[in-house]
């Protein structure tokens, strides 16, 4: 493997004066850092050296990552975020644009908020906030995600509209609000819109229906996720664990970018509050993935909060297929970029202009495997090392976590001696409880499998592994349909199954 990779980087001239001119990768005691106070995330290409990451001499701990569909991002994030919560104890938020980390959010024993699906939140919360700064941060999504910015008078009338719906309730506009004290909502802002219409006072009433028809979007009946009472405390969102904000039942883009906002907002107003100090380590981690405007419009808390650096005490993690979707900025301010494997030259190009990387790189990049992903840090210190290196794959869980099943006892002598089928299969703990859950096998099942697993050194023989599924109410056609996503051949499935008591579900 060394070697191979040694030949690629000698057969390519550019690269080879590189090679010889500086060293091709970190010095190893930037690279490996304090393992109790740093993310291991997986060994170098050229050298092998452990990576583990920290924020402690980057310019900051946020975190963009990009790469084409399947190329792992998700996979990083996960990994990411579990290991940050082992060794800081990092609260999480994911930004759960398509409903992709729900399953796994669930299964990490996380709180899944499903908006539209039950959930709602009220974008006049002030979850501590003072009036007159919630005031101006709506303005700013309205900014982002409508016309408005295009009409002065309309944008003047509908600040003051929800400046008023607070001073209504009781509110005062520039002093932190009561405890306990419920804010209005967009409904009670749009009735006062329509009020001012109806009063037939105001000289160009076409500006008022106009601002009033932009809010209504937000508040039409049955899609009133923004304009009812929250179901969740937001003031506690960045002290939860790992929560995941599913997005994926909003109607549109529009809706989740909202939504996207508003939670950015709200917790970069809490890390603000509560200040930030070095020893606390990252409190919370927040991700973005596949987030659409929120990562691009220049005006976004995304981009401020990369911008602002260091002080929040938080990590904002972007992650996107599409790195023109990034705004540059991001890519420009974050302390760590991880590039997976890309595929379009205009990407490419991007990237590199953008980030400065060699052309040796970029031709790695180009051919990167799954998990395979190239490195960028900024350093609060001058250095005299590439900035960029290559990971030779993300790590997953433990190799601990590996469990085996074991065919040998539905498979002949004959089958065994001659290799014919394949004795046993190999699955990661994750994949393997991503697949049980696939196949319906969810809920408290997993937890007596996994238990048997354990308790057996982490193997099990087939029939005791089905077994356990039957007697646990699994369906047969649920239990075939999983063995034939391990590729396991039909008639050994109809093997294990006739020795499991039979059953009519064939493969
Ligand atoms: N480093 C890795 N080691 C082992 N398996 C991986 C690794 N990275 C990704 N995978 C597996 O590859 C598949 C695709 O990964 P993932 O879902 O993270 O891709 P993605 O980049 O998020 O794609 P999308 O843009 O479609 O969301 C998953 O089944 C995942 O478990
Ligand atoms: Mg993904």
């Amino acid at each position: 493997m060394t070697l191979v990779k040694f030949q690629n980087i000698m057969s390519n001239e550019i690269a080879k004066r590189a090679f010889f001119s500086r060293p091709p990768e970190p010095p190893a005691d930037v690279l490996i850092s304090d393992p109790f106070r740093a993310i291991y995330i997986g060994n170098t290409s050229i050298f092998k050296v452990p990576f583990n990451w920290s924020f402690l001499n980057l310019t900051n701990p946020h975190i963009a990552i990009v790469g084409i569909t399947g190329a792992g991002k998700s996979f990083l994030v996960k990994t990411f975020l579990r290991r940050a919560s082992y060794i800081w104890n990092t609260n999480a938020i994911i930004i759960d644009w398509a409903g992709e980390y729900k399953r796994w959010v669930e299964q990490t024993r996380g709180k899944v908020v499903s908006l539209a699906k039950g959930d709602s939140l009220n974008l006049l919360d002030l979850s501590g906030m003072k009036p007159l700064d919630r005031t101006k941060q709506i303005m700013n999504s309205l900014d982002i995600l409508t016309d408005i910015s295009m009409y002065p008078e309309q944008k003047r009338l509908t600040e003051e509209a929800i400046e008023q719906a607070y001073t209504n309730t009781g509110f005062i506009l520039y002093e932190a609000p009561p405890e306990g004290k419920e804010p209005p909502t967009l409904k009670e802002v749009i009735s006062l819109l329509q009020e001012n219409l109806t009063e037939g006072t105001y000289q160009y009433p076409a500006e008022l229906e106009n601002s009033i028809y932009r809010l209504r979007q937000f508040a039409r009946e049955g899609e009133d996720y923004f304009s009812k009472k929250s179901t969740l405390d937001l003031g506690l969102l960045t002290k939860s664990g790992l929560v995941d904000m599913d997005l994926s039942g909003l109607p549109d883009d529009k809706f989740r970018a909202l939504a996207a906002l508003f939670i950015l907002q709200t917790v970069k107003e809490k890390m603000r509050a509560e200040g930030w100090t070095e020893t606390k380590g990252l409190r919370a981690l927040v991700v973005l993935d596949e987030a659409w405007k929120v990562a691009s419009d220049d005006k976004s808390d995304a981009i401020t909060i990369v911008r602002e650096a260091r002080k929040y005490g938080f990590g904002l993690i972007v992650a996107s297929q599409n790195p023109t979707d990034v705004n540059e900025a991001i890519f420009s301010n974050v302390g760590t970029t991880f590039i997976l494997r890309i595929k379009f030259e205009k990407f490419m190009n991007y990237l590199q202009g953008s980030m400065g990387f060699s052309d040796f790189i970029r031709g790695e990049i180009g051919r990167f495997g799954v998990g395979e992903a190239a490195v960028k840090m900024d350093f609060t210190s001058a250095i005299n090392f590439p900035q960029t290196f290559i990971i030779g794959k993300v790590s997953g869980e433990e190799p601990l976590y590996v469990y085996k099943l074991d065919l040998s006892d539905v498979l002949t002598q004959a089958e065994l001696s001659a290799k014919l089928v394949q004795p046993e299969y190999q699955l990661e703990k994750e994949e393997l409880r991503d697949k049980l859950i696939e196949y319906n096998m969810g809920g408290d099942i997993l937890k007596e499998i996994f238990a048997a697993f354990d308790s057996n050194k982490e193997q099990l023989k087939s029939l005791d592994f089905i077994r356990l599924l039957k007697s646990s109410g699994v369906q047969g056609n649920d239990i075939v349909s999983f063995l034939k996503s391990l590729s396991i051949d039909d008639v050994i499935i109809i093997r294990i199954m006739s020795y499991t008591g039979g059953d009519n579900a064939q493969p």
